[in-house]
């Protein structure tokens, strides 16, 4: 008896001082917070919804009203100027739209990719996602040796070599369009071009036929799944804790184990063809094959590290673009005063490809005035929306004097959007981006800037090129009148009517 009360104090002391810890400790957090708050609070930004959790009650209204953060962030800049102040408990993260802040900062390699992110990426809720690869990789000479051998993946030489893949994905798509066409039907365009990406990266980065058009798959649902949790893990600090977040936490995990067990497939069947000397392509797993290393003895770290990349290519090279298309179609097709552009994009076709049923390298370069609509629709459709540095040490922007210490967050949402850089910017005006039109400077970054800008920038643009002359060539499509305009936020930005055209032969390709 004695030694059970004995045990039974000794507990409730332990309780006690635990609690007294946990007590200083949150003491000392908060701390902390303020001393956050008075160093950086001399910068302008909007008033704080609590003490501890800064401005991430603003943040989670917005996604509880299925709202898109990037339209706060452009309010905040336009209200607040070119350098803000966010907080999220202890972190400070700066809204930058200064164009000298945004050249300094994205073209060196000084400034490397937010921890913050870089680590929810990394791993999402436990499962690791991007790992270590190339899209989340902070040190830069780890970065910098991927990159390296990446690069020859996307080289203009060996991206010549992937018209042929581009024209014959694109065209099982027209086939699709096709039946459609002859039974008057309408039709959703984002799930279908959604197939085509992944047709695309399936093949030419993998070399694996998937005909998604034909055939149903599990992978654009995983990668659905993933870039929610994206998100979440990005955007709620305490998800995870809710019990009622376990189902879907679950599937979260469950669909990156899916692509990572399909590219330890895909890696093993190519790993195999190499060793039997097979022909194999020079394609982006090869590269990734590479980046591990030492072939013949990989350890489990050289493994993981190659899913990472995999995962990163799979995802990074399919959604984005299938996002541009379906943009580009719903501008097109949204305003009556764009027909005149319609008209003009389509006779282009007509010039550069006639009755072509393949689009050469050479065909692509003369399609000026359809970059020009691309470059337009990602202006005010950035699909990959911004991107984010660390800035460790003070600096000056805009006369505002930066601490180290924080987060510089880049949105080129917000910059696309903005009356300073684009005048009119909701009026969708390809003219914007005439050769002989001034350059936009650095407001414009769709596929980020300096040394960490996307790596499939020309890939994304000749996929999307193809599939547009392909459409513009041999149908003509317009909106279903009554749809949304509105976008989803699912990491990347999408159309949430999924953009429904009714679509019909064009007269001369009947
Ligand atoms: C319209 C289509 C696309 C857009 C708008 C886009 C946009 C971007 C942006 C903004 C980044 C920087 C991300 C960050 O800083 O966190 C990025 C990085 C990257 N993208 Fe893309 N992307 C597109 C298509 C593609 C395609 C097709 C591929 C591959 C086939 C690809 C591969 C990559 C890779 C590997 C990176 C990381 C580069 C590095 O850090 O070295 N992207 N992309």
């Amino acid at each position: 008896m004695a030694l059970w009360h004995l045990l039974l104090n000794w507990a409730s002391t332990l309780l006690l001082l635990l609690l007294s810890l946990l007590f200083v400790a949150f003491l000392g957090f908060c701390a902390y917070i303020k001393y956050k708050h008075m160093k950086y609070d001399h910068i302008p930004g909007p008033p704080r919804d609590s003490f501890f959790f800064g401005h991430s009650p603003t943040f989670f209204k917005i996604m509880e009203g299925d709202g898109i953060v990037y339209e706060k962030f452009l309010e905040w800049s336009e209200t607040y100027g070119p350098v803000y102040r966010i907080n999220l408990l202890h972190y400070v993260i700066l809204g930058v739209s200064c164009p000298d802040a945004t050249k300094e900062i994205l073209m060196s390699s000084k400034y490397t990719k937010d921890e913050f992110i870089a680590n929810r990426l990394s791993n999402l809720f436990g499962q690791r996602f991007l790992g270590n690869g190339l899209v989340t990789a902070r040190d830069h000479e780890q970065w910098y040796k991927q990159r390296r051998i990446m690069d020859p993946a996307f080289s203009s030489l060996y991206l010549r070599g992937l018209m042929g893949t581009f024209n014959e994905r694109a065209e099982k798509l027209m086939e699709k369009l096709s039946d459609e066409a002859d039974n008057k039907g309408n039709v959703k365009m984002l799930p279908l071009v959604n197939c085509v990406t992944l047709d695309v990266i399936a093949k030419a980065a993998f070399g694996v036929d998937l005909d998604l058009l034909n055939t149903s798959s599990p992978f654009p649902k995983a990668i659905e799944t993933c870039l929610k949790g994206m998100v979440y893990s990005i955007r709620d600090a305490f998800f995870q804790f809710n019990l009622k977040n376990r189902p879907f936490i679950k599937e979260v995990r469950e669909a990156c184990r899916l692509l990572r067990r399909t590219g330890a497939q895909w890696i093993h069947d190519r790993k195999t063809a190499i060793q039997n000397g097979d022909d194999v392509p020079k394609d982006i797993l090869t590269q990734i094959i590479k980046t591990a290393g030492k072939e013949e003895n990989t350890t489990k770290e050289d493994e993981e590290f190659m899913l990472d990349n995999f995962v990163a290519f799979f995802i990074a090279g399919q959604e984005t673009t299938a996002n541009l298309i379906a943009f580009c179609i719903m501008s097109l097709g949204r305003h009556p005063d764009i027909l005149e552009r319609y008209i003009l994009i389509q006779k282009e076709v007509d010039d550069v490809i006639g009755m072509k049923m393949d689009l050469s390298y050479d065909d692509l370069g003369k399609l000026t005035y359809l970059t020009q609509v691309l470059k337009e629709t990602l202006r005010i459709y950035p699909t990959a929306p911004g991107t984010s540095r660390d800035i460790i040490k003070d600096m000056v922007i805009n006369g505002i004097r930066i601490p180290g210490g924080c987060i510089a967050l880049f949105s080129s949402y917000a910059s696309g959007r903005m009356d300073k850089f684009f005048k009119d910017p909701l009026t969708f005006d390809p003219e914007r981006f005439h050769p002989d039109a001034p350059k936009p400077y650095y407001c414009y970054y769709p596929f980020a800037l300096g040394p960490r800008a996307c790596l499939g920038k020309n890939f994304a643009q000749m996929e999307a090129k193809v599939v547009m002359a392909k459409l513009l060539q041999r149908f003509d499509f317009t909106l279903i009148p009554g749809q949304t305009f509105d976008l989803v936020d699912t990491g990347s930005l999408r159309p949430k009517s999924g953009v429904l055209c009714s679509i019909r032969h064009r007269k001369h390709s009947q």
